[in-house]
């Protein structure tokens, strides 16, 4: 058995760590709500289903998406772009959940960031396999305000870089329960995730889900 379903329990209680003049983790910080974080998320993902988007260059991510809030991230031919309608549903995006609105709250405050009001979470669904290639979040009208990044499920490899996509990567090992948090200076950091390994987790299954809580209009 080399799977460490347990690992994030293993792990002690919260501490931070700094990554850069305004980027931090907050290990465990989520943790001991997780369980009802999933449920919330359930219940986001019957109105609008995860699904897997197009790139404007027409590839199809291999991480599976969804919103809730009052914007939604969404991409496909056309380009990159927030939507207050769900293109599946043609419907507003489900309600950001108080959970999930206070959690991003906490956690920015707890980083720094007073009075963050997050108005998109974008929720991406990552299998064994899947990743996302470095990126800039530079969709959003407001980059005064941080990005605020939760992990669930099997653990991920999260590269935080710099300003230009040739800088040098950090490698920052993720778990069940982490949380970045990124803005001011660092806003604007190219970040990815490297391919997931195969893993099992007790709570999510063999899957990772994050949470990313954005400033978008
Ligand atoms: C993102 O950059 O939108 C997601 C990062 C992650 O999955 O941790
Ligand atoms: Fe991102």
């Amino acid at each position: 058995m080399t799977f460490s379903l347990f690992d994030d329990d293993a792990l002690g209680g919260p501490t931070t760590e700094q990554l850069g003049p305004a980027s931090f983790v907050l290990r465990a910080f989520a943790r001991d709500r997780a369980s009802a974080l999933l449920e919330a998320i359930d219940r986001v993902e019957t109105l609008s289903p995860f699904r897997n988007m197009r790139t404007p260059g027409g590839h199809t991510m291999s991480v599976a998406m969804t919103s809730c809030g009052s914007l939604g991230w969404i991409s496909d031919a056309r380009g990159y772009r927030y939507s207050a309608l769900d293109p599946l549903s043609g419907k507003p995006w489900p309600a950001m959940p108080d959970l999930l609105l206070n959690l991003a709250q906490e956690a920015a405050l707890a980083a720094g960031f007073a009075d963050f009001t997050p108005d998109a979470c974008l929720i991406n669904r990552y299998l064994p396999g899947a990743r996302m290639s470095l990126h800039q979040d530079r969709d959003e009208r407001n980059l005064g305000a941080p990005i605020v990044s939760v992990s669930l499920g099997i653990p991920a490899t999260f590269l935080f870089g710099g300003m230009q996509r040739s800088d040098p990567t950090e490698r920052v090992h993720l778990r069940h329960g982490d949380v970045v948090v990124w803005g001011g200076e660092d806003r604007l950091r190219f970040h990815g995730i490297l391919p997931l390994k195969h893993n099992d987790h007790r709570l999510v299954g063999p899957r990772r889900i994050n949470l990313t809580f954005r400033r978008a209009g």
